[in-house]
C-alpha cells in the first residue's frame, strides 16, 4: 500500500507530488463514501483524535470533527477560551495532559507560527496542522487544489490568481506550495503593503492591478482581509480596498472568458467579494467546504495508517 513521505501534516512545503497525488485519490474514495445514505466507515475504530483549538474557527473545526466521526475516531475537542490556558498552563503541559488520555493524532490550530512543529517535536503522537498563525494551513490548500482539480480535471498548468491579504495568509503560503508543486503557474495580487518582500523566490509573479490578474488567471482565490493580525494600517480605508481589489460581478462579466473564484471563508461580503459573486455559478466557494470533509478524511486515514495497532 502507498503511504506518505511525512510522519505528520505540518506544512505542504514537506509534502511531494506523489503525496499529493495519494492524498488527491484517497479523498476521491472518501468523497464518493459520504454521499452514500450510510455516510460512515469503521477505518479508524480503533483511534482518538484531540482537536486542540487554540484560536477562533468555524468551518476547519466542524470540518475535521466530521471527518474524525465520519472515520469512526474517538474524539475529543479542547477550546482554548475555556480552558486552563487562560490560567497559564504552557502549551506542551496542556498538550502532555491530553496526550496521558492515550490520544493517538492531534489536530491543532494555532496563533503562533511554527506551533504545530514544536509540537510534533515534544510530543509523540501524529500532529496535523489546522492553522499555525500567519504560516501554513496545509488542509486549506489541498481542499482547495482537490476542488480546482475536481472543477477543471488538472491542477498542472492552470494560472492561478491568489488575491488579498498574502502578508497576514496562511492560506496563502500554503496555496503558494501546493500549486507550486502541482506545475500550476502562480500569481498573487492585493496592496504592496500585503505583498511580502522577495515573494517572487517562491516562483510566483506579483499584479497590483486586479483587472490585468483576472484577465490573465483560470482560477481566483480570494482571501479576507486578516484585519485581527494588523497592527498597524495597511491601506487608506476599507472602501479604497473593496475599490481597487474587490471581486465584483461588473469586473467579472467585463473579462472575455468565465474564471472559478474560490474563498477560503469566512467572507466578507461586500468587502473583498460581493454575494452576487460569492452566490454566482463561478463559485466554487461552498464545494470547497464539501471537498474539505473528504481530503481531511483522506490526510487523517493516511496518517493513521502509519501508527502501530
Ligand atoms: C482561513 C484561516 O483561518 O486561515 N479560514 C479557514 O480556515 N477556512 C482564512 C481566514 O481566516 O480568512
Amino acid at each position: 500500500m502507498k503511504s506518505l513521505s511525512v510522519n505528520n501534516l505540518l506544512g505542504i512545503k514537506h509534502l511531494n507530488q506523489d503525496d499529493l497525488s495519494l492524498i488527491f485519490e484517497t479523498a476521491d474514495h472518501f468523497k464518493e463514501i459520504i454521499n452514500r445514505p450510510i455516510k460512515k466507515v469503521p477505518s479508524l475504530r480503533d483511534i482518538t483524535i484531540a482537536n486542540l483549538f487554540f484560536e477562533n474557527s468555524t468551518r476547519t473545526k466542524l470540518s475535521f470533527e466530521l471527518a474524525e466521526k465520519r472515520l469512526s475516531a474517538d474524539i475529543i475537542n479542547f477550546s482554548a477560551a475555556q480552558s486552563s490556558v487562560k490560567k497559564g498552563e504552557t502549551l506542551i503541559d496542556t498538550v502532555n495532559n491530553i496526550l496521558s488520555m492515550k490520544v493517538d493524532i492531534v489536530v491543532m490550530r494555532h496563533p503562533n507560527v511554527g506551533a504545530a512543529v514544536f509540537l510534533s517535536k515534544h510530543v509523540n503522537a501524529k500532529i496535523i496542522n489546522a492553522g499555525d498563525g500567519t504560516h501554513e494551513h496545509p488542509t486549506q490548500a489541498l481542499l482547495d487544489s482537490y476542488s480546482i482539480r475536481e472543477k477543471l480535471g488538472d491542477v498542472g498548468g492552470k494560472k492561478v490568481v491568489i488575491i488579498g491579504d498574502i502578508l497576514h495568509s496562511r492560506v496563502a503560503l500554503s496555496n503558494i506550495f501546493a500549486l507550486k508543486t502541482q506545475g500550476a503557474e502562480v500569481k498573487v495580487c492585493g496592496p504592496t503593503t500585503l505583498i511580502p518582500k522577495h515573494i517572487e523566490s517562491l516562483g510566483v509573479t506579483v499584479e497590483t492591478d486586479l483587472r490585468k490578474a483576472l484577465e490573465w488567471c483560470d482560477v481566483a482565490n480570494v482571501l479576507r482581509v486578516q484585519h485581527e493580525r494588523m497592527d498597524i494600517k495597511y491601506f487608506p480605508s476599507t472602501r479604497e480596498y473593496t475599490q481597487l481589489f474587490g471581486i465584483n460581478k461588473e469586473i467579472l462579466n467585463s473579462l472575455n472568458k468565465e474564471i472559478i473564484v474560490m474563498h477560503p471563508g469566512p467572507i466578507n461580503r461586500g468587502v473583498e467579494i460581493t454575494s452576487d459573486v460569492a452566490d454566482s455559478d463561478q463559485s466554487i466557494i461552498l464545494n470547497q467546504v464539501e471537498n474539505g470533509v473528504a481530503v481531511r478524511m483522506a490526510c487523517i486515514y493516511l496518517l493513521a495508517q502509519q501508527i502501530k495497532r
